[in-house]
């Protein structure tokens, strides 16, 4: 994500009026913003060899949380399909579509009614791969479980409409074949960043 959208973001964050939220047990949250994918990325074998790295991408970012307690949300992360670049030695040398829903336990900290309702989440991640292609001939990228950690942030500017930012850092490892050849393991353990609105249902 840039960081012009970031600080666009929190600058509107700070000029809303505050309206004082609180969530309860029974409240879903339904947020949508930009979301972005920007790989932390290592390879190990003939893809380090051939400097491998994948590349950020930005798509439809959904997240719905529903409140277990007054404090304890479920989340789940979902997505548009995000497609990375795959390069080597910076060049384009194929591409992947990835889904990574996310499923995360979230604790919201705050007891009064306040404006600003942060929260802190743990999560398990499916990342799915597909849709792999690479001039280098056959591409197949297994599928990973994982587990993710994130950082989060609602602040309410109508009785039912607030601002949203939120990052995950998300553990996702892959077995990279090229045809029946092992090619190496890719760590793309990303940041995710998303900036959107949410309704509270
Ligand atoms: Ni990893």
């Amino acid at each position: 994500m840039k960081n012009t959208t970031i600080a666009t973001a929190l600058s509107l964050i700070a000029l809303a009026s505050p309206f004082a939220n609180a969530y309860q047990k029974g409240d879903i949250i339904v947020r949508a913003g930009v979301a972005s994918v920007q790989p932390n990325d290592s390879v190990t074998g003939t893809l380090k060899t051939l400097n491998g790295a994948v590349k950020s991408n930005t798509q439809l970012g959904l997240t719905a949380s529903y409140m277990l307690s007054d404090k304890v949300g479920i989340e789940l992360l979902a997505a548009t399909p995000f497609k990375h670049d795959i390069t080597s030695n910076g060049n384009k040398i194929g591409s992947t579509k990835q889904l990574p829903p996310t499923l995360s336990l979230q604790y919201y900290p705050m007891d009064a009614k306040s404006a600003l309702q942060p929260y802190v989440g743990l999560g398990v991640n499916y990342t799915a791969f597909f849709e792999e292609k690479s001039t280098l001939g056959d591409l197949k990228l297994d599928n990973s479980w994982g587990v993710s950690a994130q950082l989060g942030a609602d602040y309410a500017i109508s009785e039912h409409v607030v601002l949203n930012a939120a990052m995950w850092y998300i553990d996702i490892d892959t077995k990279a074949k090229l045809g029946s050849a092992n090619i190496g393991t890719v760590s793309v353990d990303p940041w995710v960043y998303m900036v959107g609105v949410g309704y509270k249902f």
